[in-house]
């Protein structure tokens, strides 16, 4: 299958992606998952948040991430990656600290969230999403992320007083865990 990337890491500065280009990406993407011609696996898990990468390079990596009730990823950060999501099907929900409080968004199929570096937020399936269909089957709610640099790591964060601490910091490639 060919990569939707090609426009992109073509550019001679692309150490980094901008936030423009990820919602682009995650768009794109989204929309081959959606007709059907990027394939999930033939059966979802049900129980647990789940992510498959869909391409990965130099400058980012993309994610075709399903989510279930009652899982969020809790409060975190993507350390020193720019991220971005369109959501595939279903409705996610997003906490984001805004200096003072947590906001909450419902970002519905279709509908794009970008995710500057220093953004600390938890997301969750929305629990009025309604799950669309993938292929012949009834899928989680999906979205599709992309992340540049690549992620390689991810603070987590608690609310303490009113104030964000951060509370532990893991490496790791695998996003929303
Ligand atoms: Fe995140």
């Amino acid at each position: 299958m060919t990569s939707l990337l090609a426009s992109a890491a073509a550019s001679p500065a692309a150490a980094a992606l901008t936030l423009t280009d990820l919602l682009r990406i995650t768009g794109e993407y989204a929309d081959e998952v959606r007709s059907g011609r990027r394939a999930g696996p033939a059966e979802w898990p049900r129980t647990e948040r789940w992510a498959a990468r869909l391409e990965s390079t130099a400058e980012v990596d993309v994610w075709l991430i399903s989510w279930v009730p009652d899982r969020s990823t809790e409060l975190h950060d993507h350390a020193g990656s720019l991220g971005a999501l369109t959501v595939v099907s279903g409705a996610l929900r997003e906490w984001s600290w805004r200096g003072t409080r947590l906001r909450t968004r419902r970002i519905d199929a279709g509908a794009r969230a970008a995710f500057p570096l220093g953004w600390v937020h938890d997301v969750a399936r929305h629990p009025a999403a309604v799950d669309g269909a993938v292929d012949s089957g009834l899928a989680p709610t999906l979205s599709v992320h992309a992340y540049s640099p690549p992620l390689t790591a991810m603070s987590y964060y608690e609310i303490t007083a009113g104030h964000l601490r951060r509370t532990r910091s893991e490496a790791t490639v695998t996003p929303e865990r």
